[in-house]
């Protein structure tokens, strides 16, 4: 699924999925980036999404999980909305919700986005709110997507609760609701992790990590060959989130058949294969990323 914040598994350097935005040709003919000529929101869309594939893999979850398509999206914390745009386009029937607090980065969005990747008519599918994901329970939605650890921000059971508690509202019956989240010692480490992208490093710090509280600090810097860099482009302050407390969470706000979609491992690099099978044990992995997920009965099931 996504490429994430953190680098997947144990591999620091695997590269995006080709299904990315990311127009070849076009970015060959452009000056060489530097700090001063960098759009953060362009250098986090190639570094970390793959909103292409993402999509499709959703669908094909949510298929599997219902019998039924994927119409309805709501994706909280949607930032630029890129993956929402991306469900838009895949099929004349599918409708997307994107909802993030920030108004400059929604904007963006629009502008870079929206406007880019979607003609008039898939427009009108989109609905884009500039609203606390807490706030919003319309309209009701097949699945709820929130990824690269948002939901972190939430930094005690009774906020992230609500939230929860918030998605089940807003879900259609039998809707699903999914949730990545990231664990392992070398989430522990204070350290940075650098990748190689098409005209920049990216660079993934965590700055800190408090073992009593679970406050984790993390931030996002890009580093171009003329040396100059963007740092603390993007810094997170959030709670880590165990993986038991996720699914209890679930479960108290309602969720039925709540479950870890875990990672294959590729036996070349140790690293992350692609590969999500449902598990009720994880791996001892040095670093993972997984997701929750759970369904709000009411809808007949079709398969695990
Ligand atoms: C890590 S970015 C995620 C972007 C994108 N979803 C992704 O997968 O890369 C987190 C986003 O959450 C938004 N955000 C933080 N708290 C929020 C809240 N309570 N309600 C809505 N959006 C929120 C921020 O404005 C930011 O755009």
């Amino acid at each position: 699924m996504s490429e994430s914040t953190k680098p997947r598994k144990k591999t620091a350097g695997k590269s995006r999925s080709k299904a990315s935005t990311s127009p070849k040709k076009r970015a060959d003919k452009k000056p060489k980036l530097t700090a001063r000529n960098a759009d953060k929101h362009v250098l986090y869309q190639l570094a970390v999404q793959a909103p292409e594939l993402d999509a499709k893999i959703y669908s094909r979850w949510f298929k599997r999980y219902t019998g039924r398509d994927l119409r309805v999206l709501r994706e909280d914390f949607c930032g630029t909305a890129v993956l929402a745009c991306h469900h838009v386009k895949r099929h004349p029937d599918n409708v997307a919700i994107g909802v993030d607090l920030d108004g400059p980065t929604l904007d963006w969005g629009r502008e870079h986005n929206v406007a880019r990747l979607l003609d008039q008519e898939q427009q009108q599918r989109l609905t884009l709110l500039q609203e606390n994901v807490l706030d919003v329970q319309a309209p009701k939605a097949d699945a709820i997507l929130a990824l690269n650890f948002s939901y972190s921000v939430f930094n005690t059971r009774e906020q992230l609760g609500a939230y929860l508690k918030n998605c089940y509202r807003s879900l259609k019956p039998g809707g699903v609701l999914y949730l990545d989240s990231w664990g392992g010692p070398d989430v522990l480490k204070k350290k940075t992790d650098k990748r190689r992208v098409k005209g920049f490093q990216y660079h993934w710090e965590q700055r800190l990590y408090d073992p009593i509280s679970h406050r984790i600090v993390c931030a996002i810097h890009f580093a171009f060959p003329d040396g100059t860099k963007l740092k603390d482009a993007f810094v997170y302050d959030w709670r880590l989130w165990t993986l038991a407390e996720l699914r209890e969470l679930f479960v108290e706000a309602g969720f039925e058949d709540t479950h870890v979609l875990w990672e294959g491992t590729d036996p070349k690099n140790g690293g992350g294969n692609g590969k999500f099978t449902r598990k009720e044990k994880g791996d001892m992995d040095e670093c993972w990323i997984t997701f929750v997920v759970g369904r709000k009965p009411g809808a007949p099931r079709r398969s695990k």
